[in-house]
């Protein structure tokens, strides 16, 4: 025998030598939410450790977390003035905005601000988009959507990620900035977004369930991976700058697909179900957490994921699990 692939097993400094994926604190992005108030701190409730905050105490957190290395958060407004026409989306102080300004006001360059673009928490119905007879309009949608983006890159977000899944909203957005001079506002595509049931904590979290009907006609059908990819082709042509796959954990395939397919950098969102699931079985102690969520992680990367957005950057970081 003189193939012995244990040979390089042998220590860890070998191992590490020979590792072929690695991780890097550059890679992660930490979710916010954000209400309207001051001094709250509510935990939600099937995502321990995540809660939303007012502007205020976000402040203090993210001040925490950049000492640890967080220093990329994407942000969602919650528990606003909600409207059949969404028109609290794109108030030039909304929570959202608010948020984003008093970051860049605080922290400047040190923190990459990225927004949420979308329109399901400031609907009355809780849909992504503008309602019509049980139906999700898709044109009347992208002005809307194109105006909460340039609220945003007026507070001064470095970066706008709509998750809305209209057709055509990276152009609209796109072009929205550029003829308002913010032609440096990057746009981070959730360009392969599944209907999923792993959103679960998050519609608790942000309000934005729907109240009637699913988001199928909207978000993807999980059983197709060619249309996935026609959807990033899609969002790359009309001038993303990042394309995003989501949810992470069950969609490693299309993560690869994405990959091979774009020369853009390519973001995974570990949403929250698959944050709660690993949080659930740690508490019970039926999983080692650290070691779960690494190799979540590792995962991602493995899959060709060059950013990770998850609710775990904070606890990977703040206890130096990379
Ligand atoms: C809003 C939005 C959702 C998520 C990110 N942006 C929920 C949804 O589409 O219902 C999910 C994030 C998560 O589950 O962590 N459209
Ligand atoms: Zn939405």
């Amino acid at each position: 025998m003189i193939k012995r692939p244990r040979r390089l097993r042998v220590t860890e400094t070998v191992r590490n030598m020979i590792a072929e994926t690695r991780l890097s604190e550059d890679m992660f992005i930490y979710p916010y939410f954000v209400k309207p108030g001051k001094n709250i701190q509510e935990e939600i409730e099937a995502m321990p450790g995540i809660h939303r905050f007012s502007i205020d105490n976000l402040i203090k957190d993210v001040e925490k977390g950049l000492k640890a290395g967080v220093n990329k958060v994407l942000l969602f407004g919650v528990g606003e003035n909600k409207s059949a026409d969404a028109s609290s989306a794109f108030h030039p102080h909304s929570v959202a905005a608010d948020s984003v300004r008093e970051l860049k006001k605080q922290f400047g360059a040190d923190l990459h601000v990225t927004t949420d673009i979308c329109l399901c928490a400031y609907t009355t119905h809780g849909h992504c988009g503008i309602l019509k007879d049980d139906y999700v309009l898709n044109d009347p949608t992208l002005e809307v959507l194109a105006q909460m983006a340039l609220a945003h890159a007026e507070a001064g977000a470095d970066m706008v990620a709509p998750s809305d899944m209209m057709d055509g909203r990276v152009l609209a957005i796109r072009s929205a900035l550029d003829s308002e001079g913010f032609v440096n506002t990057a746009l981070m595509s959730y360009a392969t977004k599944f209907a999923s049931a792993y959103y679960g904590p998050f519609r608790e979290a942000a309000g934005s369930a729907p109240g009637k009907g699913d988001r199928k006609s909207y978000q993807m059908d999980f059983r197709n991976p060619r249309e996935a990819l026609r959807e990033a082709r899609l969002d790359e042509a009309e001038g993303a700058d990042i394309i995003m796959v989501k949810p992470a954990l069950a969609y490693l395939d299309i993560i690869r697909l994405v990959r091979k397919n774009t020369t853009l950098p390519v973001a995974c969102y570990n949403v929250s179900a698959e944050y709660s699931m690993v949080k659930a079985a740690a508490q019970s102690g039926y999983i080692d957490e650290q070691r779960i969520v690494m190799e979540n992680m590792y995962a991602f990367a493995r899959a060709g994921a060059g950013i990770i957005i998850t609710y775990h950057a904070r606890d990977i970081m703040e206890n130096k699990w990379l």
